[in-house]
């Protein structure tokens, strides 16, 4: 083969292997006629992750567990004690998302590791795969739970209590599921890590607006996740006259409203969405006695985080009525600047493949940012089609994988040849 390291590489990535390890991936969880189904610590996460070990396999890799899930591989006769650089993203899902979020950045992340080897790469430091363990938090909050703790930013025992809402918590589900992964070493927590590098979809319309099939990605925007719980009383809804009612679902809308007018933006640069609202006991002739809802908040600038997530508090408490409140702050993520350095081996591999690129902020959070916290990371995006995510509609074409794939494995590359790292 002949060429730079960057492009034998990613001429290395094989575009139908992926395709079909994309379906073959995509299959475990997934939903008719589209969408995926993958919730974290389910038989299906768990499913898909044995699958991604028998890749491991084929290429002489040994698979490792760390206490929270978090799932590494790296090559078997390869115990040099330099830290690894290390590529990856997550496989678990919304519980009606799509095959592409996360999941593209494991597959990117092993046919990175396929054309690496199969290019004759020399590797100057430790090079390792990583599945982040729940990143999407939608059945055991918060999210990024996996790289929150590796990073020392979540207490391991607290994500291990975290509970669903069938009242299973995270380490029941672990001890549970455990044994589905029969071959895999345990690893203790955390590691010192050179790098790390993260190809994920865009999630949101910028890319393919623009027509540009690949984003560098310069920053993760902050946010906030906050539960509140509502407890008034039960009652019944014909004969209860509205003075002696304490009704949670009238203070929780009252609050919601109040709180969908404090983060109007006609910018349109704040993100606020309640995403989950329970009504109990859920009978339509019975006065609501509690109602639970989350709150996801987002922004790009500290001081808005800070400014208009403390007011959400006071504003709870202000409408509840004769109801009682308890609100609970789950998730307070800064906004994070990804490493300039990281960047710099992203561009300039996709300059090298003649690949057009832009910068861009990421709505979306990512473990990149918790690793950003513990080593130099950077993220590579591609577009996905009319910007949509978490959704059963999720869609990105073949040949933007393809391109996202040969950036990543040229960056890789890049960096894992490069005298700096
Ligand atoms: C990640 O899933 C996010 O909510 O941004
Ligand atoms: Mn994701
Ligand atoms: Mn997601």
């Amino acid at each position: 083969m002949t060429g730079t390291i960057v492009e034998r590489v990613a001429a290395a990535v094989d575009a139908d292997r992926l395709s079909r390890r994309h379906e073959a991936l995509a299959a475990i969880g997934g939903l008719q006629p589209s969408g995926l189904s993958r919730e974290a610590y389910t038989e299906a996460d768990f499913e898909a992750r044995r699958l991604v070990v028998s890749w491991a396999e084929a290429r002489g890799y040994l698979a490792f567990i760390d206490p929270i899930g978090n799932m590494f591989f790296r090559r078997a006769d390869d115990d040099r004690p330099e830290p690894p650089l290390v590529i990856g993203s997550h496989i678990d899902s919304q519980p009606a998302g799509g095959p592409y979020d996360g999941q593209f950045g494991v597959l990117a992340a092993w046919e990175t590791v396929e054309a690496l080897e199969d290019a004759g790469a020399e590797m100057r430091v430790p090079l390792e795969v990583a599945i982040w363990a729940n990143e999407e938090g939608s059945r055991f909050q918060p999210t990024t739970m996996g790289s929150a703790v590796f990073a020392g930013r979540l207490p391991l025992e607290e994500a291990l209590g975290s509970r669903d809402t069938q009242g299973r918590t995270v380490g029941q589900e672990l001890s549970r599921l455990r044994p589905a992964l029969s071959g895999v070493a345990d690893r203790p927590l955390g590691f010192p890590i050179a790098a790390f590098l993260e190809a994920h979809i865009e999630q949101g319309p910028i890319l393919e607006r623009h027509g540009t099939p690949i984003g560098v990605v310069t920053s993760i925007q902050g946010l906030r996740w906050f539960t509140v719980e509502v407890t008034g009383s039960t009652g019944h809804a014909g004969t209860t006259p509205v003075a002696d009612r304490r009704d949670a679902f009238v203070a929780a809308t009252e609050m919601a409203a109040a709180l969908r007018e404090l983060m109007d933006d006609p910018g349109d640069t704040v993100r606020f969405t309640i995403g989950r609202f329970e009504v109990r006991p859920n009978a339509p002739n019975t006065i609501p006695g509690s109602v639970l809802f989350t709150i996801d908040f987002r922004h790009p600038d500290q001081e808005v985080l800070r400014r208009l997530g403390d007011q959400v508090e006071p504003i709870c408490r202000a409408r509840a009525g004769g109801c009682e409140v308890v609100v609970r702050e789950t998730l307070d993520a800064p906004p994070t600047a990804l490493d300039p350095a990281i960047s710099r081996a992203i561009s300039q591999a996709a300059t090298a493949l003649g690949i057009a690129q832009e910068e861009i902020t990421s709505g979306a959070t990512h473990d990149a940012k918790y690793l950003a916290m513990v080593c130099p990371t950077g993220m590579v995006f591609v577009p996905c089609r009319n910007g949509i995510s978490h959704s059963v509609l999720e869609h990105v074409e073949p040949e933007q994988m393809t391109l996202g794939t040969r950036v990543l494995a040229g960056a890789t590359a890049r960096l894992l040849t490069d005298a700096q790292r």
